[in-house]
């Protein structure tokens, strides 16, 4: 079976702090390491353009958020980690869904239609200080989706509507063009908490009451210190309902611990003391990761390679699927007329695959490119009929390579495989 793609995006406009950690990176990278899935995880930096125009932040911020992710424990071989910027596909294809996006259903985003709300509320020009980019935005953000046929994508709440976007604007491509998209589902975390930040509320950079994740430890001990809580002497029984400290220590503890500290609060602890427990617990499980992030963050060339390796695997698949979807929209080779049909008639070879049977009594079958390369090499099937379901789930996804247990023939690659199957469709 092929597997589930999965993929989120992360703008580039911040430094990570707690609440993010707790309610996104954590969950994500608990996530990448299940089996079946096949992850895709990239630097939303194109985005970050919407909302920054300062370039050294940009910059800091793409840096600390690659260090964060590999420090808390991504696998960049395991998943396909890059960076929105390196792939010149998704702005392309960013073109091809604008042109099949109706302007209507920009008009009702919701981040574009508050920056409008809030114009009117104050008398202003509706679009006044409303980029393109911001109206835009919901098209760049369905052709990160599109490009990697993401069936679901991990999102926050706030997010929901630009996936439903997604969906839409896949259709409207399907419907003139012929299926090349998936049509993805937002993937919304229900177990995960969301923070509270240093004065209660959700912990969040608009409301400036983060913790940094990698602050240095004095720094975490000191802005733990600053957390709000209620005037209760020491000795005094305190109420974990409503208590910001409770709530942050849960994110981190095992149950039992969590029950330790509750007895705790009913026994009076001091909140000085609550707040030590809440530092250690929480310094504990971040010290190890802090230090590979520092160490990262001393060497951005080893992220600049990482995420240059990250690019070369993502764009394995975008560059031969946005071939394949400029083809479709009539953006041809001028010497292949009728579509290609004239070059069928001319019999020009194809790569094929051939099924066989062996005298071990099991069913074979290779992939070869058009010259007769072998580019494929199965292992033994039961039946003919497995054999055959698994050249058709190959015809339907380069991708489900991995999952068949299948790999390249010596002297051939997963492109040069992606790049034949894609000529056959071409040619159907
Ligand atoms: N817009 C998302 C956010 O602000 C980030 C993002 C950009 C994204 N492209 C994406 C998330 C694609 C998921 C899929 O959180």
């Amino acid at each position: 079976m092929p597997s589930i793609r999965v993929l989120t995006g992360i703008t580039t406009s911040g430094t990570p702090h707690l609440g993010n950690y707790v309610g996104a990176i954590r969950p994500a990278i608990a996530a990448s390491r299940t089996s079946g899935v096949e992850s895709f995880y990239f630097l939303a930096d194109y985005h970050a353009l919407i909302k920054i125009d300062e370039p050294a932040r940009i910059q800091r911020s793409t840096l600390e958020i690659a260090a964060t992710w590999i420090a808390a424990g991504l696998d960049p071989e395991r998943v396909t980690f890059y960076r929105q910027s390196d792939i010149p596909e998704i702005p392309e294809l960013t073109w091809f869904l604008t042109c099949v996006c109706g302007k209507g259903l920009l008009n009702r985003a919701h981040a574009y239609k508050a920056s409008v709300d809030k114009n009117n509320a104050a008398n202003l020009d509706p679009d006044a200080d409303v980029t393109a980019g911001l109206f835009m935005y919901p098209v760049l953000m369905a052709a990160d989706i599109l490009m990697f046929n993401a069936h679901r994508v991990p999102v926050g709440r706030d997010q929901i509507q630009h996936i439903e976007m997604a969906r839409d604007m896949a259709a409207s491509f399907n419907h003139r063009y012929g299926e090349h998209f998936v049509l993805p589902e937002a993937d919304i975390e229900e177990t995960v908490a969301t923070l509270p930040g240093l004065d209660g509320r959700k912990m969040s950079k608009s409301y400036d009451n983060t913790i940094p994740l990698f602050a240095p430890r004095e720094q975490l001990k000191k802005l733990i210190a600053g957390i709000k809580t209620d005037s209760r002497a020491p000795g005094e029984p305190k109420d974990t309902e409503g208590s910001a400290l409770f709530q942050i220590y849960q994110a981190f503890a095992t149950p039992d611990e969590t029950v330790a500290l509750r007895q705790a609060y009913a026994d009076g602890i001091a909140w000085a003391e609550a707040k030590q427990v809440l530092f250690e617990r929480i310094d504990h499980e971040i010290a190890p990761m802090r230090e590979t992030y520092e160490a990262l963050m001393r060497h951005p060339e080893r992220l600049e390679d990482l995420l240059r390796a990250g690019a070369a695997k993502a764009r394995a698949i975008a560059t031969p699927f946005t071939a394949k979807l400029r083809h479709a929209v009539g953006l041809r080779d001028l010497r292949a007329q009728d579509g290609g049909k004239q070059a069928k008639a001319a019999k020009v070879a194809l790569p094929s695959f051939k099924q066989y049977r062996e005298s071990d009594g099991q069913f074979y079958f290779k992939f070869v490119d058009a010259q007769g390369r072998l580019l494929l090499q199965s292992a033994g099937y039961a039946s003919p009929k497995d054999a055959g379901q698994a050249i058709r789930a190959l015809q339907q996804d380069a991708g489900a390579l991995a999952g068949l247990q299948l790999a390249p023939a010596e002297g051939a690659s997963r492109e040069d495989i992606a790049h034949a199957l894609q000529l056959l469709r071409d040619a159907a």
